[in-house]
């Protein structure tokens, strides 16, 4: 099994998840040392075929160059699942980590199945990420789902003994809302482990962590807010529209029929007339609207070498403010509670 994977000392920056925001700076996830590009690169493309299409329209060769190219942009964050692509994903980034020698933050997730009701379950998952991962520790490992049968205080008890073992180095969770998050950030430190992160989907076109509490408690705990479908599944790109619509199975989503797409045009306009004035693509200015602000970090999911280029070209600059602002109001329709808001 190879070694820990974030090689150098981590330099602690932007410790402060209120501080103004400047989409030019590696930041620190929570109170973890992991400091890390707030452009990371999502992998549940990595292996997935039935939603993706893994396989059919891409593959591995396309993943080790998307990884080379994640490297040589300067993207240090992964995100991956024990469940992407029934551990596929796990397995083609630790492929890439082994060949590559890189120095990477590695993040992965627990996914609180039915069958797991025992304390047993949550190490052996954890042991078996390891080993497709290939690495002896797991940078941060995150619960994937606020639900399980499994008692909380047991599950988080059992990771803070894996960080108290060198097997994961720190704790995040995913798809929590505000009251759960908080629940959690107490139990886990009652066993003396902070919580560092809580992923959750957030995009132009998904702004319910605005209102629902998320955002706030996320500061308020100096937390990550690590935002998945952060280009709400490549509606944001402005490679579809009405007419343009994507294939695969996983385009069957509803979002994607012509209704919805037709609902975006405007967005997806700003995104292109303000890209112009910097030279970017609707993409990353998308990207970029989440990484200005305080304690966000962004994980767009790639499938080739030209996504991870393109993705990484939202760091280093920033939107101007009045840009910020005119995304933020042409957005506004999707600032709203989500479907599930009441449930997380
Ligand atoms: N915790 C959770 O419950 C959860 C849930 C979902 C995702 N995630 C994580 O978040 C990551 C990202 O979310 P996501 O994959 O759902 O959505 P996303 O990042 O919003 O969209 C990814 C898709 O957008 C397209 N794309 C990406 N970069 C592009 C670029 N530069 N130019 C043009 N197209 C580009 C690609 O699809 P096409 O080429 O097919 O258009 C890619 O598969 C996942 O990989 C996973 O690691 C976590």
């Amino acid at each position: 099994m190879a070694r820990n994977r974030l090689c150098p000392p981590p330099r602690v920056v932007a410790r402060n998840p209120g501080r103004p925001a400047i989409a030019t700076e590696p930041v620190c996830i929570g109170r973890s040392d992991l400091v890390v590009n707030p452009i990371g690169v999502g992998t549940w493309q990595w292996g997935d075929r039935r939603y993706w299409g893994y396989g059919i329209d891409y593959d591995a060769e396309d993943i080790a160059a998307a990884f080379d190219a994640a490297i040589a942009a300067g993207l240090n964050f992964f995100d991956t699942a024990e469940i992407y692509g029934r551990g596929e994903s796990e397995r083609l980034l630790g492929r890439q980590l082994e060949r590559s020698g890189a120095c990477v933050a590695v993040a992965s997730k627990y996914m609180p199945l039915p069958n797991r009701f025992s304390a047993a379950a949550v190490a052996g998952a954890i042991d078996a990420s390891r080993r497709r991962l290939e690495v002896r520790t797991i940078d941060l490992y995150q619960v994937h789902w606020p639900f399980s049968l499994l008692r909380k205080g047991v599950l988080l008890r059992e990771l803070a003994r894996a960080v108290e073992g060198g097997l994961i180095r720190w704790v995040g969770v995913s798809n929590y809302g505000a009251g759960r998050l908080r629940r959690a950030a107490r139990l886990l430190a009652s066993y003396g482990v902070p919580l560092v992160a809580n992923q959750v989907n957030y995009s132009l076109l998904n702004r319910a962590p605005e209102i629902n509490g998320v955002i706030a408690a996320c500061r308020e705990l100096d937390i990550t807010l690590i935002a998945y479908s952060p280009l709400a599944q490549g509606l944001l790109t402005g490679k579809y529209g009405p007419g343009k619509r994507p294939d695969g199975a996983g385009k069957t989503v509803s979002k994607f029929r012509g209704h919805d797409l037709v609902r975006v045009e405007p967005v997806v306009r700003a995104l292109r007339e303000i890209g112009l004035q910097h030279q970017k693509s609707p993409a990353q200015v998308a990207l970029n609207w989440l990484i200005r602000q305080p304690g966000v970090v962004a994980i767009p999911g790639v499938k080739n070498a030209a996504h991870a280029r393109s993705n990484a070209g939202a760091y280093g600059w920033s939107l101007s403010d009045a840009e910020a602002q005119r995304l933020n109001e042409v957005s506004a329709p999707w600032r709203k509670r989500g479907l599930l808001d009441r449930l997380l």
